[in-house]
């Protein structure tokens, strides 16, 4: 089956499954899936129930769809996600965001942990990210262009929407939620950066670095949908302090930020 047959098999059947037709997705990264069970008029899709879908292995990534309504709009959360160095190829990795676009959803919404390359942040900051490095070594949209959804060659130059960041810039402000703003640079993982490597990606213009995002940004961008992404930096990158770094610190930042998160994510459904 093409890849095109297999997105079109789940999105028929996500269809089938549900009344709602959001227009905003909401992809949650590592500790941050418990969004979900904020939303009202929930219906659950596991990702194990849906043909060709990709399941997540990492801890802390349930992998379902959940449908609801949330600040009084229809919302899908894509609780989890497969990540690169799970050993999928990217196309794969990427076809939730595919039939997301597939049954109507304008606007994608991208979360993630990710470490601090800019010296000027701290362990539990937030960040709007206004571009990204994309130098995990690979592309989603290698092979053949899927022409229903976009062009061959696909513009990224406002990938992540100007308009949208700085409405959100400003709903944050007014509701005192602290926002940083920058660069998201995709390294594949799953060992953590090498301190020379932090280096070089703080002279390549890196605020922060994470193993996610930019494949699901790149197929939202070429399906034509908006794209709002955000870090929550759940520790300094490597080199940057003299201690290791273990997923255990993750999980525990983004448990210690849960609130301000939850507060930030019903900040930017407003401006969706
Ligand atoms: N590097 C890569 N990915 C990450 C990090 C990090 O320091 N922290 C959370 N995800």
């Amino acid at each position: 089956m093409n890849l095109q047959d297999k997105i079109t098999a789940a999105a028929e059947y996500v269809l089938s499954k549900i009344s709602l037709r959001p227009t905003i997705a909401l992809v949650l990264g590592s500790g941050l899936g418990d969004y979900a069970d904020t939303l009202e008029q929930c219906v659950k899709i596991p990702y194990s129930e849906i043909p060709n879908f990709p399941q997540p292995t990492v801890e802390g990534h349930t992998g379902a769809f959940v449908f609801g309504v949330k600040e009084g709009k229809q919302v899908v959360v894509a609780q989890g996600r497969v990540h690169y160095y799970e050993g999928l190829p990217m196309q794969e990795i990427t076809l939730p965001v595919r039939v997301l676009a597939a049954i109507g959803v304008k606007t994608l919404v991208l979360t993630n942990a990710a470490g601090g390359v800019n010296l000027g942040y701290k362990p539990g900051t937030l960040m709007l990210i206004s571009d990204h490095i994309n130098y995990s070594g690979a592309n989603p949209l290698i092979g053949p262009n899927l022409d229903k959804f976009g062009p061959r060659f696909p513009d990224m130059s406002d990938l992540y929407t100007r308009d949208l960041r700085t409405a959100i810039k400003e709903t944050a402000a007014a509701r005192n939620i602290p926002l940083e703003e920058g660069v998201y640079l995709m390294y594949s993982g799953p060992n953590y950066e090498t301190p020379a490597e932090i280096r070089a990606f703080r002279t390549l213009g890196a605020d922060a670095v994470g193993m996610s995002t930019v494949p699901e940004a790149l197929v939202a961008g070429h399906s034509g949908l908006q794209v709002v992404g955000v870090s929550c930096i759940t520790n300094m990158a490597a080199g940057v302090l003299p201690v290791k770094l273990n997923h255990a610190e993750v999980v525990e930042t983004a448990n210690r930020v849960h609130d301000l998160f939850h507060k930030l994510v019903d900040a930017i459904l407003q401006c969706c």
